[in-house]
């Protein structure tokens, strides 16, 4: 047997050089490289492509959930209706926390502002888009707030019929994503809804589940001006004074009620809407 018939064969007694060998250490990295590689170009594609879906997806969740705090689609009884259609009938306006005021529309696009896609969440993580809250005033334990907020509005002959408000806070592991929606008084509770937290499930999860939340219709925040809404611990009874005002708390599940408590207290309040409500009430 010739040299380059034995190849690197030790039984056949090789010894091609390292460098021409398939298992060689050399050609495995540069194998394994060019596998990641074509991974990665595969995987950074799929992203790149796959955005504007993801974006699409990300924005109709939202508009189910304020079209369900609203009272105007149920997840599990419309699956099939037209979403976008529905939401067509809210209109989307931009809030300045700061200035305690609705925008106009020319002034928020003005601002750089576009309604329909703002990200109050990202805002509220950048510095130059947020303020950070003192220990005394952020009640919600959220650390920072987006100068501006997003809020829905449906109308009936020019009148607001519905305003749904963008809120979260803290619960006892995380912080609850919702909504709340209020009737035409700005005081009257019409639905609230929290699409997003980390609480436990059967516990503070029960955030979500329709029966509590049903518990809100027709409740009332303000009392005299001042937020009064009370998430008590136990059942509301019977013989209460002010029952428009409580809430039944979740059961085993204080911490969490009472975050929601806070949230209401924080975004009905002097930092959050309230200025706002009271000028629309006005
Ligand atoms: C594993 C575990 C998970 C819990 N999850 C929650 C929760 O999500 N929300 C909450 O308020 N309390 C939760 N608790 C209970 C709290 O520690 C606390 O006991 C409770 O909020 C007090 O409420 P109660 O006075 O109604 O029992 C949890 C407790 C355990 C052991």
């Amino acid at each position: 047997m010739s040299e380059s018939e034995k190849g690197n064969d030790p039984a056949a007694g090789g010894n091609k050089p390292a460098a021409n060998n398939k298992d060689s250490m050399r050609n495995i990295i540069l194998v394994s490289l060019m596998v990641c590689f074509a991974c990665s170009v595969v995987v950074s594609s799929a992203a790149v492509f796959l955005k504007p879906e993801r974006i699409a997806n990300k924005l109709l969740d939202r508009n189910k959930n304020i079209l369900e705090t609203a009272g105007l689609y149920n997840k599990e009884t419309d699956a099939s209706a037209d979403v976008d259609q529905l939401f067509s009938q809210f209109e989307v306006r931009v809030v300045d926390l700061e200035e305690k005021r609705m925008l106009s529309v020319v002034e928020a696009k003005d601002r750089g502002i576009e309604a329909a896609t703002y990200d109050q969440r990202k805002a509220s993580k950048d510095p130059s888009r947020s303020k950070a809250l003192g220990d005394a005033e952020d009640v919600a334990s959220i650390t920072r707030r987006a100068r501006y907020s997003t809020v829905y509005i449906l109308r009936d002959e020019g009148e607001i019929s519905k305003l749904v408000l963008p809120i979260h806070g803290y619960g006892l592991w995380s912080t609850l994503y919702g909504y709340i929606a209020l009737e035409p008084d700005m005081n009257t509770v019409a639905g609230i809804t929290f699409y997003e937290h980390g609480e436990t499930a059967g516990l503070g999860g029960e955030v979500d589940n329709p029966d509590w939340k049903s518990l809100w219709h027709g409740k009332e925040i303000y009392r005299d001006g001042r937020v009064a809404l009370d998430v008590i611990k136990g059942s509301v009874p019977p013989e209460t004074s002010n029952p428009e005002h409580k809430i039944d708390g979740l059961s085993g599940a204080t911490l969490t009620s009472q975050g929601v408590e806070n949230i209401i207290a924080y975004w009905m309040g002097e930092d959050g809407f309230g200025p706002i409500l009271k000028d629309i009430r006005g």
